[in-house]
């Protein structure tokens, strides 16, 4: 997001809204956790009420069909089971949505068909007849040299020929549109190398009109107006193709969850977060799904007279092991099961340290175990500990204040700590602000490894010795303030234990409803507190 945009207005960050034909793995945690971690943040800089952050599921389609299908039941039933695993795993990941927003609601289905309605009426649906290839896994059309050894060039897998009626979007009007748009708006495709990806594509490709409904299955928003014959349901009992032959193409229902879940089109809550001139609409995704998100998606919006949204930003994949992740390999990595062994913050963590936002990553479980003993077990967990049993050993628990003295060493000592997290502060914002987390996680670390080295250079347990008393408290002091500051950087990756530093300082407040600007200055402790003992924050792992 661009920095102009990070200090004030509104905020409104999504994740994709995930398909329910297959249970949420290790992929889906990291966007929806990055999501989660930007929305964080921009409720302590902008205020909770102007942040709104939203994810869900995309339960419709050909692919959700056939998998109720083939596990024998209603794709309602299916998708439910399904949807409670993704809520179950985002309590047990400390995702704070705003919302979750299910394709299947009424809300939805309401808001899709208005805006089918607003494109149609300007003209640009109309009716037509499809006849070429399509990837269901990847509910994509494609023309016959798109493919790649006649299969789908985005998954590799085999793709079905279609013949049928449906209705098509001008999507070629949009070209030049788009491009302009691209161009004019550096922030809204990233990172840079994705947005000349699409920039490219734009000026090569001729953009044929797009397939936006589907007549050989029935699981989807029936189109409006449209009262031709039913089809006879593939699922016994099933009612949703009772009103028209036509349901829409599942993309075309599943990009306008972004607006039905604002209350399109008439909610306050829709003008507040998306058309008034200060709210940032950021959506976080995969790279695989850019092009529905960066040429389709602005198209319909900009038919329908919308903006489109201030930033899409494509993350990269992992891999685990170095190997693609699949069914069939039997590698797919269960986050309930990393969180069940290793802790949520700990993988929070892990997800936005090791890999640069938008560029492909590796997970392996020595990956993790290394990054929590290092940099969580030994760096910021042993500075909390040595720090609340010094407080308790020299000053009987309670933090003292700072004391004015001229020790040169000492003084020298505390300015570093200082310098290092005024340097912090500045660059925190612009490394949130631009989706580089692990940046600005290094940044962090930068500080609690100086503050660790202080420790040692400062030598506190000389200072009690030589009864240097002034000296102690500065460098107690210093340590406590700190790691108070510090909490509040990591408070959006790892917020309960942010709130455990403060709980061992023995500050009261609830940090996920403090100002951040406020909080990160230094000299804001309260006098007067009385550290709290507790278990280690982050146990290494043997
Ligand atoms: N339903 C569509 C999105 C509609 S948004 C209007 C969809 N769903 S999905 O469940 O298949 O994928 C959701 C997201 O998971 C995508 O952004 C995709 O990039 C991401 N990932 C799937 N596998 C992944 C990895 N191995 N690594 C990282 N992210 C991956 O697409």
């Amino acid at each position: 997001m661009s920095e102009k945009n990070s200090a004030s207005g509104t905020f409104y960050v999504t994740t994709p809204i995930y398909y329910v034909n297959d249970v949420p793995h290790i992929g889906h945690a990291y966007t929806t956790a990055a999501a989660d971690v930007i929305a964080r943040y921009k409720r302590l800089k902008l205020g909770r009420e102007n942040v709104f952050f939203l994810t869900g599921t995309d339960e419709h389609g050909q692919k959700v069909e056939k998998a109720a299908l083939s596990a024998g039941v209603k794709p309602l039933e299916f998708a439910d089971s399904v949807v409670t695993r993704y809520k179950d795993l985002w309590a047990r990941l400390d995702i704070s949505h705003d919302d979750f927003i299910r394709t299947t609601e009424d809300r939805h289905k309401k808001a899709v068909q208005t805006i089918w309605r607003i494109i149609k009426e300007k003209g640009d649906i109309y009716p037509g007849h499809y006849e070429d290839w399509y990837c269901t896994p990847c509910e994509n059309f494609l023309t016959e040299n798109q493919l790649v050894n006649g299969k789908c060039p985005d998954c590799a897998r085999p793709v079905e020929k279609l013949k049928e009626e449906s209705y098509f979007f001008k999507l070629s009007n949009y070209a030049k549109a788009l491009l302009a748009h691209i161009k004019a708006n550096p922030q809204f495709i990233q990172p840079e190398s994705r947005r000349n990806e699409i920039k490219s594509f734009l000026e090569k490709e001729t953009l044929r009109d797009l397939s936006v409904s589907r007549t050989t299955f029935s699981w989807g928003i029936p189109v409006p107006g449209d009262l031709t014959p039913t089809l006879p349901s593939p699922v016994k009992g099933e009612e949703i193709g009772k009103w028209s032959s036509h349901v829409m193409y599942v993309w075309f229902d599943a990009l306008t969850n972004y607006i039905s879940a604002l209350g399109y089109p008439d909610d306050e809550r829709f003008k507040k977060f998306w058309q008034r001139n200060d709210s940032n609409v950021l959506h976080i995704i995969g790279k695989d799904i850019l092009r529905f998100h960066t040429v389709y998606w602005p198209a319909f919006l900009l038919s329908a007279g919308i903006k489109p949204p201030t930033t899409v930003f494509a993350h990269g994949w992992w891999t685990v092991d170095g190997q693609k992740m699949s069914k069939s390999k039997g590698n797919v990595v269960d986050p309930n099961a990393i969180i069940e062994k290793y802790g949520c913050d700990q993988f929070r963590y892990f997800l936005l340290r090791e890999v640069p936002f938008g560029l492909d990553g590796d997970f392996s479980i020595k990956a993790l175990e290394g990054r929590i003993n290092s940099d969580l077990a030994n760096d910021l967990g042993n500075l909390l500990s040595r720090t609340i049993s010094m407080v308790e050993k020299y000053r009987e628990g309670n933090i003292p204040p700072a004391i004015n003295s001229k020790d040169g060493d000492n003084e020298r000592n505390i300015h570093e700590s200082l310098r290092h997290l005024n340097a912090a502060t500045t660059g925190y914002d612009f490394w949130l602000d631009s989706l580089q987390f692990n940046i600005a996680l290094s940044q962090i670390w930068t500080i609690i490894r100086a503050m660790n080295a202080y420790v040692d250079q400062a030598a506190p347990w000389k200072l009690a010795k030589d009864n240097k008393q002034a000296e102690l408290s500065n460098v107690l002091y210093t340590l406590c303030e700190g790691l108070r500051i510090i909490a509040v950087y990591v408070y959006p990756f790892m917020p309960s234990s942010a709130q455990k530093i403060w709980n061992a300082l023995g500050i009261k407040k609830d940090i996920s409803s403090v100002s951040f600007d406020e909080e990160v200055k230094w000299g804001k402790m309260p006098e007067g507190l009385r550290i709290e003992k507790a278990a280690p924050l982050f146990p290494r792992i043997q």
